[in-house]
């Protein structure tokens, strides 16, 4: 398939652009390099041995935009990665995020309309589910209150694709409902590389290890979890690219709407990922208990088994061979 990946040199998208190129389909690349750089794109190929047509294109630009539908001519679907993705930011910017994200999306599915492109895969959250009434978390369970404008965007942005699909049945659209993807290409070229202070758990461990960050501070070790630390259902960001890989397949059956939660099935503490880490790298990570972070929930992991029924998908890796490719990804790719 010919396949229109938006935010195609992001954490996620560029794994994915991989993932699909080696799956024999070709990807065309539009990203605006707000969170990324155009350097990945010579990483890709250096992987793949493929250059994919890439785009420096904001998608909110809507005439900017159409000309990558012009130019590329047929496409079969589109994987929209693009999108602003820092909780704490999106609080302090509310209409940043609610613009880039719901514009983008918006444009992107009046262009593809327009072009006769009739399938979508979004990357949605497991934010969307909110403070979980329980776990694991099915796709069928109720949509939760986001507690910022990001998870706000992601449920609206849901509600929209959906709401298209009600107005025009011929156009599908899965929902990809992400939990936390952590790793990196296993070559070490390709990983999570945030600007500043990391927000994210693992990019944070990472820069400790390297002697970046002085030590890591656990936000909370009070929550009713086995050691008090929040739990997460982390996910190597390879077998996450593997899921699109997937789910492209199922548009083949003109599917309509469905939601798939992309995760392992299994909850790890912030403890436990500090262990897994020090065991899978041999670098020891000091850490500080700190007080809990506003807004984090306890425990939050995903019920994987509509995927892999559906999709035939199920994750392979496990968070030691996360551990290991972010770390080689600091020691090699990440900037210094
Ligand atoms: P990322 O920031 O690494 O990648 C997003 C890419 O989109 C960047 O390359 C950025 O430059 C580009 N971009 C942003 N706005 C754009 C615009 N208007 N036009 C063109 N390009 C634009 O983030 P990621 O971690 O790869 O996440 C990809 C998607 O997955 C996002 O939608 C994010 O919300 C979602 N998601 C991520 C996580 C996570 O923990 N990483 C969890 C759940 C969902
Ligand atoms: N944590 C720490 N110290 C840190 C960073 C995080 O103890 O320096 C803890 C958090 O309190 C939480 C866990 O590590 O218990 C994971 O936190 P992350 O920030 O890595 O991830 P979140 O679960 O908060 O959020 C992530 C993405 C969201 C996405 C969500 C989906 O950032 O975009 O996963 O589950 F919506």
């Amino acid at each position: 398939m010919r396949v229109l990946v938006t935010g195609g040199l992001g954490f996620i998208g560029s794994e994915t652009v991989i993932r699909l190129i080696e799956n024999c389909h070709e990807a065309i690349i539009v990203d605006n390099l707000s969170n990324s750089k155009i350097g990945v794109l010579d990483k890709i190929e250096q992987i793949t041995g493929v250059r994919p047509h890439c785009h420096v294109v904001d998608c909110c630009d809507e005439d900017g935009f159409e000309k990558v539908f012009v130019e590329e001519g047929k496409m079969d679907a589109a994987i929209h990665f693009a999108g602003l993705k820092a909780v704490g930011e999106s609080t302090k910017k509310p209409v940043e995020y609610y613009t880039n994200n719901l514009l983008s999306t918006l444009v992107l599915v009046k262009l593809m309309r327009k072009h006769d492109v009739h399938s979508i895969i979004f990357s949605s959250s497991a934010t969307v589910y909110g403070v979980p009434k329980r776990v694991p978390l099915y796709e069928t369970d109720p949509i939760g209150e986001a507690t910022n404008p990001y998870g706000q965007t992601k449920i609206m942005i849901e509600r929209i694709l959906s709401d298209v699909n009600k107005a025009d049945p011929s156009f599908n659209v899965i929902l990809l409902r992400y939990f936390n993807p952590i790793g990196g290409h296993p070559s070490g070229l390709l990983g999570e590389d945030p600007n500043g202070i990391p927000n994210n758990l693992m990019p944070y461990i990472a820069q400790v290890a390297v002697g970046k960050r002085d030590h890591l501070n656990v936000f909370g070790d009070d929550y009713p979890t086995p050691d008090g630390t929040g739990v997460r259902d982390y996910i190597h960001v390879v077998d996450l690219a593997e899921g699109h890989v997937a789910a492209l397949k199922k548009l083949k059956e003109n599917p309509g709407v469905v939601v798939y939660n992309l995760g392992t099935g299994k909850g790890t503490s912030v403890l436990e990922l500090v262990h897994a880490f020090e065991k899978a790298t041999g670098v020891k990570i000091p850490y500080v208990v700190a007080p809990r972070r506003p807004g984090d929930v306890t425990e939050n992991y995903a019920n994987c088994d509509k995927a892999f029924k559906e999709l035939g998908w199920k994750a392979k890796l496990n968070i030691e061979d996360a551990c290991r490719d972010a770390y080689r990804f600091q020691t090699k790719g990440a900037s210094k």
